[in-house]
């Protein structure tokens, strides 16, 4: 077995029955579009989460992970509830929780993605584990299913008021595809998405500044864009497009709902856009997108940092075709679609430019679009 396997047999003193993986997310393109029914374009990573499930016969839930070691969480399956465990073993122990399942059993978790960093590190924990139950105890739920029963539990037992856009690439992302997501018709479609072929590489500059969905940022961006929707007498800002905007700004009569708003509106037509560049292999294109993206993210919805800020300026300055802050906000990861020649020099002007500001150093890696959960033994 791998990793989750040896921790698993490390911590409980028995092999697991079965390992199972989910992959973290870049998101291309569309953010903070998902909870406002909008569209989303997403790509799995090849970093993932994996976890090592076995059953239990007595009705209690062990958990542990290899990031966290020492610790072992157990809880009865029927005493589960929000709050209850905390911390991050309530994305474990919240999955049976939305899952509705009975049984108990052992987990280890062992993932490559980083926590923190924008590329769903949360999301690809609660997929493996929602898979690995879903197979043992034969729960029979779909993969849909699975997407919206971990959206409320990241919702509803974390206390996290996400979309569900991480949940639906971890679970329905294919190899050489990004996903393109419409959350209002509940459609998803396969976007082949092969920068590779065309001699280009997505990416990442990790800042190393962290954020935390559950906190406060991200809730009140979210209550701005609701609140702008019930003011703009719409069901949510998807039903505002970019035609209708000039009369939104009227109706709005509010400096910062107009920006959050126009961000959304914009971003839902750049991920029609995008789409559409890539299907005609326009990478020059694809690229302007990513950078006038992050102009929105960071002017208008004012999500970004300073030391993505700086990442993104470098990259573009140093021949990327485009860049942009991914995943959802305040801190975070950088993504730029470079030539692949160019990556060695690209991340050497970031490495200067973050130690000439004293900024703790970028981590900086490739990705490509990768494959969903799956199980692995
Ligand atoms: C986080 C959330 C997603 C989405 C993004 C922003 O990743 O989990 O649902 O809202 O932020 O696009």
């Amino acid at each position: 077995m791998t990793s989750a396997g040896a921790t698993f047999r490390r911590v409980f003193g028995y092999e697991a029955e079965g390992l199972w993986a989910a992959p973290g997310r870049v998101n291309l393109i569309g953010e903070h579009t998902d909870y406002n029914d909008g569209l989303v374009l997403p790509f799995a990573i090849a970093q993932r989460a994996e976890a090592a499930i076995a059953p239990r016969e007595d009705g209690h839930i062990r958990v542990c992970s290899e990031q966290n070691p020492g610790q072992i969480t157990e809880v009865k399956v029927t005493g589960l509830r929000p709050g209850l465990p905390s911390g991050w073993a309530a994305y474990v122990a919240g999955v049976p929780w939305a899952l509705e399942c009975e049984s108990g059993f052992d987990v280890a978790i062992d993932s490559s993605v980083p926590v923190g960093s924008g590329l769903s590190s949360s999301a690809a924990v609660l997929c493996s584990v929602a898979i690995g139950i879903n197979e043992m105890f034969e729960l029979g739920l779909s993969r849909r299913e699975l997407a919206r029963r971990t959206q409320k539990t990241e919702n509803d037992y974390v206390g996290a008021p996400t979309g569900g856009m991480d949940q639906i690439t971890s679970l329905l992302a294919t190899i050489g595809h990004a996903i393109l997501y419409d959350v209002r018709a509940d459609t998803t479609e396969q976007v082949p998405f092969d920068p590779a072929g065309a001699g280009l590489t997505v990416l990442v500059i990790d800042s190393m500044i962290r954020h935390e969905h559950s906190g406060g940022e991200y809730r009140a961006r979210r209550s701005e864009c609701e609140e702008s929707a019930r003011r703009l007498g719409v069901p949510a800002l998807r039903g505002v497009s970019v035609g209708d905007l000039p009369l939104a700004v009227k109706q709005l009569r509010d400096d910062l709902l107009i920006k959050r708003t126009r961000h959304v509106v914009t971003e839902n037509q750049r991920v029609e856009n995008l789409a559409g560049a890539l299907s005609r292999g326009r990478w020059g294109r694809v690229g302007e997108l990513l950078t006038e993206a992050h102009a929105s993210y960071r002017d208008d919805f004012e999500a970004s940092c300073v030391e993505v800020d700086v990442a993104v300026e470098t990259v573009l300055a140093a021949g990327a075709l485009g860049a942009r802050l991914t995943g959802g906000g305040f801190g975070g990861a950088a993504i730029a679609l470079v030539r692949a020649e160019d990556v060695s020099g690209i991340e050497d002007a970031v490495a200067a430019a973050y130690s000439s500001r004293g900024f703790r150093a970028a981590h900086m890696f490739a990705v490509a679009p990768s494959a969903g959960a799956e199980r692995v033994v």
